[in-house]
C-alpha cells in the first residue's frame, strides 16, 4: 500500500564538505561531479535557475532543512574544488535544484521546499498522468514507485527524493508497446472515468514485481489504498489477473 514516510527520513545535516555520491545513485552520472548527492539549494533571487551551471564559483546549498521557505542556512563556505556552499547571509532559502531519476531519465529539476513530487511532476514537470485526488495520502491515485516502491506522491516533498528513482505512469509502456499492466487494464476494462487507473497500474506493477502470482484476495489487499470512485473493482482485479498471467505466460 502506498505511503509517505520518506517526509519523516531525515539526513545529516549539512557540512561543508559534499559526501561522495553513493554507488548506483543517479546522481552519480550528473554534470555536478562529486557534489551530486546532496540537495542544492539556491538562495532567493535565484530561485529560477533550474537546471543552470552549477560550477566553480557558483554560490549553491548543501544544507538539509524543514520546509516552509523562510529558513535560514548556515554562512557560506568555500571547498577546496572552488565551489561556495550554503545560502548567502540574509538570504533565505526559497528554492532547490535536485537531480531525480523520472522513468529512467535524470532531471535536475527547480523545486520549492513545501512542494509534494505531484505537484512537482504535473506542475512543474507537465506530467500529468499521475493524477491528485484528495492530496492527503487518502486515495492512491497519485501513486507513483520510488526506487521500485509505491508511494503517495501527494504527500512526499519532491526535495527529498534527490537520486532516487520515480516510475510514473508514464514511464510503464516501452514505446508505443503497452506495458502487459497497462494492456490488461484496457483487454478488461479496468477503467470507467480513469482518474484512479494511473495509481491502480502503478500499485498493481509493483505488487506483479514482488509478487508474479498474487491470488485475488493478494490483489485485493495490494490495491486496498487505491480507491475507485466508479467502483470498478471487479474489472481493476481482472485486469491484475491478467496482467499476472501475461506475465508469466
Ligand atoms: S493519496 Fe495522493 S492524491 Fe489521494
Ligand atoms: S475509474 Fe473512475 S475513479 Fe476509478
Amino acid at each position: 500500500m502506498a505511503n509517505g514516510n520518506d517526509l519523516f527520513d531525515e539526513e545529516p545535516a549539512d557540512s561543508a564538505t559534499p559526501e561522495k555520491p553513493a554507488k548506483n545513485k543517479a546522481a552519480k552520472s550528473g554534470p555536478l561531479g562529486g557534489v551530486t548527492r546532496r540537495r542544492f539549494l539556491v538562495g532567493a533571487g535565484t530561485a529560477a535557475a533550474a537546471g543552470a551551471a552549477v560550477g566553480t564559483g557558483v554560490t549553491v546549498g548543501v544544507n538539509s532543512f524543514g520546509g516552509g521557505g523562510n529558513e535560514k542556512a548556515p554562512a557560506t563556505t568555500t571547498a577546496a574544488n572552488g565551489v561556495t556552499y550554503g545560502v548567502p547571509e540574509g538570504q533565505s532559502i526559497a528554492q532547490a535544484v535536485v537531480l531525480l531519476n523520472i522513468n529512467g531519465k535524470d532531471e535536475f529539476v527547480s523545486v520549492m521546499p513545501h512542494q509534494s513530487l505531484a505537484e512537482v511532476l504535473r506542475e512543474n514537470l507537465g506530467m500529468t498522468g499521475t493524477k491528485v485526488g484528495c492530496d492527503r495520502s487518502e486515495c492512491g491515485a497519485c501513486t507513483v514507485l520510488i526506487d521500485g516502491i509505491p508511494h503517495n506522491s501527494c504527500s512526499v516533498l519532491a526535495i527529498r527524493e534527490e537520486g532516487k528513482k520515480i516510475l510514473t505512469v508514464e514511464g510503464l509502456a516501452k514505446g508505443t508497446t503497452l506495458s502487459n499492466v497497462q494492456q490488461a487494464f484496457m483487454d478488461k476494462m479496468g477503467y470507467q472515468c480513469g482518474f484512479c487507473t494511473s495509481g491502480q497500474m502503478l500499485q498493481a506493477t509493483a505488487l506483479l514485481q514482488s509478487n508474479p502470482n498474487p491470488d485475488e484476495a493478494a490483489i485485493r489487499h495490494a490495491l486496498s489504498g487505491n480507491l475507485c470512485k466508479c467502483a470498478g473493482y471487479p474489472n481493476i482485479v481482472a485486469a491484475v489477473q491478467a496482467a499476472a498471467k501475461a506475465k508469466t505466460a
